[in-house]
């Protein structure tokens, strides 16, 4: 398929209400149905501010089992729908910020955050995956949680990767700054971003909202604003993505002069 729907759902979570958050996510559900695919902010379903992780624990769950899980098997089901969330992740007594992808046959696909953001140190364990692209109805979607828009080698990873769409969970708090990082990642990789952020304020927190669908042009071609509840669709044609080309003599794959960038992958001065 060439061309396709997808959109994001920007809502403020309830913090530590699960069950408000997936009634709201559910009364979209009409909605969701008429994407290909719908992106959810980080953390969607517990609100960000945990200060322990002893206070995380009970509102995190062990993938893909539980009734977050379920929820979103039967909404993606239901909708035939691919649904990518921002879910707190358990295994064992480790904790993480996750992304979870769930496919309307009942497939399942994860990233766990590997850039941590400020205090989420305090609660997160270190995740080890590399960037990932995952694959739905030959659409190719490499998947980015928030705070990994400030690594370009994150983008750059999944656009190598051959992915056409980046999508982007997202609780983000500096004033627009990751919304003009990921135009820049959809620009310098020619794919396009989907950022899904949440909007409100979570113990001093304030979330930015600005979610935001960029073409790999750099348009925008949708965005909401600061403090709306909303859900945005477009359609997206991944010929688009495809091509790498600047100018007749320009391509972003094969002008990289990667025998210069050896210090890119050291983390020595
Ligand atoms: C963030 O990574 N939630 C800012």
């Amino acid at each position: 398929m060439k061309t396709f729907k997808a959109g994001f759902l920007q809502f403020k979570p309830v913090h530590k209400d699960i069950k408000a958050n997936l009634s709201l996510i559910e009364k979209y559900e009409k909605k969701i149905s008429e994407a290909d695919i719908i992106v959810l902010p980080e953390l969607a379903t517990t609100g960000y501010v945990f200060e322990t992780k002893d206070e995380l624990l009970p509102f995190a769950e062990e993938l893909p089992v539980g009734p977050q899980s379920e929820f979103f098997f039967k909404l993606a089901k239901n909708t035939d729908t691919l649904i990518i969330t921002g879910i707190a992740e358990k295994e064992g007594t480790k904790l993480f910020n996750t992304q979870a992808v769930f496919y309307p046959d009942g497939e399942f696909e994860k990233y766990r955050k590997i850039h941590l953001f400020y205090q989420e140190k305090n609660v997160f364990d270190m995740a080890y995956n590399e960037p990932r692209v995952i694959e739905y109805k030959d659409i190719r979607i490499g998947l980015m949680i928030c705070f990994d828009w400030a690594f370009p080698e994150h983008a750059r990873i999944l656009m190598l990767k051959g992915a056409h769409i980046l999508a982007h969970s997202s609780n983000l708090v500096l004033p627009g700054l990751g919304q003009a990082g990921m135009r820049i990642r959809s620009i310098e990789n020619r794919v396009f971003s989907i950022t899904a952020n949440r909007f409100g304020e979570e113990m001093g927190f304030k979330f930015t909202g600005m979610s935001q669908i960029v073409s790999p042009g750099g348009e925008i071609l949708t965005k909401a604003n600061e403090d709306e509840e909303t859900l945005k669709i477009v359609s997206i044609n991944l010929e688009e993505a495809e091509n790498k080309n600047i100018t007749p003599l320009n391509n972003l794959k094969s002008d990289r002069r990667t025998e210069l960038y050896k210090k890119l992958c050291h983390n020595d001065t």
